[in-house]
């Protein structure tokens, strides 16, 4: 394997009651006035916007608000959490929401301590030198931003969305109780399965040898969350379920399963090329693209998708040669989401071949990508129009 520095600083606080229990401790760590973000209305729905706000007022702490952060959040939002924090002089910036909500506010906190503009950062042409401190209080189990230091953000005038992050965007602290996560509906509890196996694969498919632990370990991911997905979207007020789903999200990011091998991270970026044109869930471009990713990579990665098929779908050699073997574990893969709900052609968005160019090109805008396998243009067109 590689040499590997590995320190992930995010206090994990996991477990029902732990917002009442943890959260005024935790805050008070870092000062007084605190700038609480959230989305678009799901924790006003389901209470916990009350609990959170109660318990803030209680303490004493000067609570502004940035609300509306959206689902692919936008730079345009990043740019008014970071006014809020300099006329408010904030202390401390508190997430309360999915990825998105997490990823503005990681860079909120970066931009409110950069005297540019926040889309410097996101586009790498800074480095952040310092950050306001954050916590989270998540709500949907799906991109681990919860326990990691990227974040995601969109630029919708220039129609771009690219992943940044530094050590200084690792939450302080993250509470995660599965009760938070009960009225996260359907469609976001299916997103939110693919997105943590679209993790894992990332980091499943790398070229470094030696590396048993990490694929034992990725493989005891997926077929943890194989095990308990499709049980959850039938039942989905079950809070042992939404707590297995909810503790796999948060592994399959938070740096345990790629320590001493590079992922690959070419799906994430082409859907992140797909959604910056056609703003879909994240996960639904993930499902519709992956799966056509690996058949890419048939001939380069049949290994691979051979390991994954015998070790994690079960599925039998026997009579069979490694390319039908690799075969039958990607159309497992596909069965699974499909029936699960997820969709599996671009079509299903209604996007067909008309912006295919335009898509790769965005892909393409930092070079070939890709660490088991660089792709060039032509093969993200390829992969693009498979998926029509
Ligand atoms: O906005 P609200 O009203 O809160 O509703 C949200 C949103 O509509 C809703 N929701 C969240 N918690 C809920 C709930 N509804 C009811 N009950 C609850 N408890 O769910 C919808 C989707 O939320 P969002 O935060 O957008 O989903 P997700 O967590 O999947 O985040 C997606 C974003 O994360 C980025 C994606 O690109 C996308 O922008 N990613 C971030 C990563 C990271 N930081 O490490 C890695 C990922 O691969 C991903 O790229
Ligand atoms: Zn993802």
């Amino acid at each position: 394997m590689d040499n590997f520095i590995y320190q992930n600083p995010t206090r994990l606080i996991f477990g029902q009651g732990q917002v009442k229990e943890q959260l005024v401790n935790q805050l008070m760590l870092f000062g007084n006035k605190i700038l609480l973000v959230y989305g678009g209305g799901s924790i006003k729905r389901n209470g916990l916007h009350e609990e959170v706000t109660t318990l803030l007022n209680e303490a004493g702490f000067k609570v502004s608000e940035l609300a509306g952060v959206e689902p692919n959040p936008r730079l345009d939002t990043v740019h008014k959490g970071v006014e809020i924090c300099k006329t408010d002089e904030i202390d401390v910036l508190l997430a309360v929401g999915g990825g998105s909500v997490i990823d503005c506010t990681k860079a909120i906190a970066a931009g409110a301590k950069y005297d540019g503009d926040a889309w410097d950062l996101v586009t790498k042409k800074e480095t952040p030198e310092d950050a306001l401190p954050f916590g989270t209080v998540l709500t949907l189990a799906a991109t681990g931003s919860e326990m990691n230091s990227g974040s995601v953000i969109t630029n919708w005038e220039t129609h771009e969305k690219y992943g940044w992050g530094s050590p200084l965007v690792f939450p302080k602290f993250s509470i995660l109780d599965p009760a938070n996560t009960l009225s996260v509906p359907k469609d976001h509890t299916i997103y939110g399965i693919v997105d943590m196996m679209s993790h894992v694969f990332e980091q499943y498919f790398h070229v470094q040898t030696n590396t048993p632990l990490q694929e034992n370990m990725c493989e005891a991911v997926l077929k943890t969350v194989i095990e308990a997905g499709p049980e959850l979207v039938e039942n989905l007020d079950d809070v042992k379920l939404r707590e297995t789903i909810l503790y796999s999200g948060t592994i399959a990011l938070n740096g345990t399963l790629q320590m001493g091998a590079r992922g690959d991270w070419a799906s994430h970026n082409i859907e992140h090329a797909v959604s910056a044109v056609y703003d879909i869930p994240h996960a639904g471009g993930l499902a519709i693209l992956f799966p056509q990713w690996m058949r890419h990579h048939l001939d380069k990665g049949e290994r691979k998708l051979v390991q994954l098929a015998v070790n994690v779908w079960g599925i039998s050699t026997e009579g069979k040669s490694d390319r039908q073997v690799a075969e039958e574990g990607i159309e497992r893969l596909e069965q699974f989401w499909s029936s699960l709900g997820a969709p599996n052609r671009l079509a299903d968005y209604d996007i067909d071949d008309s912006r295919i160019g335009e898509m790769a090109d965005k892909a393409m805008a930092r070079g070939p990508f890709g660490n088991f396998n660089a792709l060039e243009k032509e093969d993200v067109v390829a992969i693009l129009n498979a998926a029509l």
